[in-house]
């Protein structure tokens, strides 16, 4: 444990086992019913319990998560953390010190770039992965990273200003306990043109499905639904590191993968939604 991890002093976490709050003491976290949660060397911590846990090492694998970093370090996927910045920017205006919890986080790209954004503001990245957190912490310790399942988060009622969701799991109800009235979510989903043309590579039976982000189910309310689009092309590694870090990359056939591998280069479409949910 450093002198940085000092961030989980902020607050805002509770513990994930009885509810109550839970304050650092030394190189831990701690809650009034003495359950402890100590803060690993690279600064994030374990709130996910055994019970929460559904396979041994849930959420992506650490393959996914080194091809994930490489291909979002080169920027490919900037203008999605800008739009997401934007919707901060445009419905979290009113507070300087915003609070955001970043749920699905992985390896931090966007979670860093909130931060680099709104330097005051404080900010929990949570991710299943244990692997994904860890990776995540190298990148600043001036975010509370933890391990914590989307369904049950370790969070306090009405902590945050804003929960973003990135291409990962969006639980309304859960995410509407966290966030003050007002807050809002910020989800990004997949369009039905995203990366239409890989998806063509590597299935043989592609069932092309209008997708469309589901009405919710009254813990919030949609105020706005953008859905928005670019072209890329990737080069063969490029193209390699994208299948690796998408859920393509455990259920594509062997044969189909060597389809891609071989491609020298392919011109694909980028589609997602950014949708603001606002609870009341
Ligand atoms: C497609 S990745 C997106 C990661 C990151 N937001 C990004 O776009 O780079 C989905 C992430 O959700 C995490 N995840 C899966 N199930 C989860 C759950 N129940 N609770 C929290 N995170 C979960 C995975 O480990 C993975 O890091």
């Amino acid at each position: 444990m450093t002198q940085n991890s000092r961030i989980f002093e902020c607050g805002g976490l509770i513990c994930p086992i009885c509810g109550r709050e839970l304050a650092q003491s030394g190189g831990s976290l701690v809650c009034a019913g003495r359950h402890t949660y100590d803060i690993a060397r690279q600064g994030y911590v374990n709130l996910l319990p055994v019970q929460r846990k559904h396979s041994l090492a849930p959420g992506d694998t650490p393959e996914m998560l080194a091809a994930r970093r490489e291909f979002l370090n080169e920027g490919h996927y900037s203008a999605i953390r800008a739009d997401v910045i934007a919707a901060l920017d445009e419905n979290c205006r009113h507070s300087d010190s915003v609070t955001i919890c970043d749920v699905g986080c992985g390896e931090g790209y966007y979670t860093a770039g909130f931060l680099r954004h709104f330097p005051a503001a404080r900010i929990i990245g949570a991710d299943i992965s244990k692997a994904a957190v860890r990776m995540a912490s190298s990148r600043t310790r001036d975010i509370s990273w933890i391990t914590a399942t989307a369904s049950h988060l370790p969070v306090a009622d009405e902590f945050a200003d804003a929960v973003t969701a990135v291409f990962s799991l969006v639980c309304e109800e859960e995410f509407a306990r966290i966030l003050r009235p007002g807050g809002i979510v910020a989800e990004v989903t997949a369009g039905t043109s995203h990366l239409i043309e890989l998806k063509r590579v590597i299935y043989d039976d592609l069932f092309e499905q209008h997708k469309r982000p589901k009405p919710p189910q009254g813990f919030l309310r949609e105020t706005g639904c953008e859905l928005k689009s670019f072209r890329m092309t990737l080069d063969n590694r490029q193209l390699r590191q994208l299948l690796l870090m998408t859920p393509h990359t455990l259920r594509v056939r062997p044969e189909n993968r060597a389809r891609l591998e071989v491609l020298p280069s392919l011109d694909l479409t980028v589609e997602y939604f950014v949708r603001i949910l606002q609870k009341p």
